[in-house]
């Protein structure tokens, strides 16, 4: 009797805890840097559709546009033996992780969604190592695109600038209207934004010789200290607060009039339109001027890192994300596009439509290249060397001369 009444209660605490540790299992900590107003809005709705399959969520927010303090918590808790489960990451840090060999092998959702047929190739470089795939895809960002106040543009001559003589004489009829013409925040990875789409109004070719290939006479020439000019030229029309003025602070300027337009990737669509904003109506989207016809791309992918237990909860996150549905339903509200080739566009508006046409027009005709700004052009190392010299340039630090010649020095003192 008394026997029976313990095999009873061990039975009935091996269920309890199968139980328990199967609601563990169901879950996945995220670690992501996604905190404004526009990008937790994004985030519910994966949070949601995870729920809905059963996948409970561990919040593990990192503040900080760019994802560098994630980055940073993200290799502080793998070194002290404690990976959280999923995790929001940009381009070569996943190839770097992938290196490590930490990372969750997905071959087996990818085969059964047949993610090789749907996902970009320029995407697949990131999400795929050594034949295996290692990251689902959420979406495709690109960095090559101004947020312009209408009302601001409307008071300033009503015409959006397509050159960047036209772009000077802009900011310049909106400094005389008395607003701030750029709303800026100065951080390094927000200055490295803007540096990205003025390295490409130089043409392709120089995004290409400077930014992938690294190319130590491109990196020091005469067009980069052109381009040194023309960061000089935009600081002038930041106002005196910008310095380390979060990115979602700079967009909510523009959305308010205090600011005429800011220079920034589509995440800040998802700002304007959390403030009930509507494209064409309130704010309008254009490429960088001299850029249009070419993309400067990043794309938030979810890394699994491989602990026993996770498995299921993690390939189920993984499909979640590849989803069309999903990828239609978060792209509309984070203001990026689908990381498949195959969604509608029917959902998004017009800035999102033209995010996709002008992605799949860059693709074909050869001018779609990786963010240096968001990890896809070059490794962390490289990267973080031309932040330091942009943002020291971009405060006053170095001359346009000695700006160029020091992004070459400390890109080949990475290499
Ligand atoms: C990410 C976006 C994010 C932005 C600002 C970028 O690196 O790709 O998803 O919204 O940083 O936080």
């Amino acid at each position: 009797m008394r026997l029976t009444t313990i095999a009873a209660s061990v039975a009935l605490a091996a269920g309890l805890s199968s139980a328990v540790s199967s609601a563990v299992a169901a879950d996945v900590e995220v670690l992501h840097w996604w905190t404004s107003g526009g990008e937790a809005a994004a985030l519910d709705v994966l949070k949601q559709d995870l729920e809905t399959q059963g996948v409970g969520w561990q919040d593990m927010p990192v503040a900080g546009g760019g994802g560098e303090a994630a980055m940073t918590t993200l290799r502080a808790r793998v070194t002290a033996g404690n990976a959280p489960t999923a995790v929001q990451m940009l381009g070569f840090d996943i190839t770097d992780w992938a290196n490590e060999g930490v990372l969750a092998n997905l071959n087996s959702v990818a085969e059964d969604e047949n993610w090789d047929a749907v996902v970009p190739t320029a995407l697949q470089a990131f999400s795929k190592h050594d034949g295996n795939w290692i990251a689902a895809p959420v979406n495709v960002h690109s960095t090559n695109w101004v947020w312009i106040s209408k009302s601001a543009l409307d008071e300033a001559g009503g015409k959006a600038p397509e050159s960047w003589e036209e772009l000077v004489a802009v900011l310049d009829a909106m400094k005389e209207n008395g607003i701030t013409p750029l709303a800026h925040g100065g951080q390094p990875w927000q200055d490295a934004t803007i540096f990205d789409a003025v390295v490409l109004s130089m043409g392709n070719d120089f995004y290409k010789q400077s930014m992938i290939d690294l190319d130590m006479d491109a990196l020091s020439g005469e067009t980069m200290v052109e381009v040194f000019e023309r960061m000089e030229t935009l600081r002038s029309y930041v106002d005196d607060n910008f310095s380390g003025r979060d990115w979602n602070l700079a967009s909510a300027m523009v959305i308010e009039g205090k600011a005429g337009m800011q220079m920034m990737g589509d995440w800040a669509k998802g700002e304007f339109l959390k403030a009930g904003q509507t494209p064409g109506e309130d704010f309008l989207c254009i490429r960088f001027p001299g850029t249009q016809g070419s993309v400067t791309f990043n794309s938030d992918q979810f890394a699994m890192f491989g602990q026993e237990g996770d498995a299921d909860a993690q390939q189920k996150m993984a499909a979640a994300i590849l989803s069309p549905e999903f990828q239609s339903a978060f792209n509309v509200v984070k203001g990026s596009v689908p990381a498949r080739t195959d969604v509608s566009d029917g959902d998004f508006d017009d800035c999102g439509k033209k995010g996709m046409k002008d992605l799949a027009e860059a693709n074909e005709a050869g001018s779609l290249f990786g963010s240096m700004a968001h990890g896809h052009a070059a490794p962390a190392a490289v990267k973080n060397a031309v932040y330091d010299v942009v943002t020291q340039h971009f405060n006053g630090g170095l001359s346009n001369e000695e700006a160029a010649e020091e992004l070459a020095n400390a890109v080949d003192a990475v290499l």
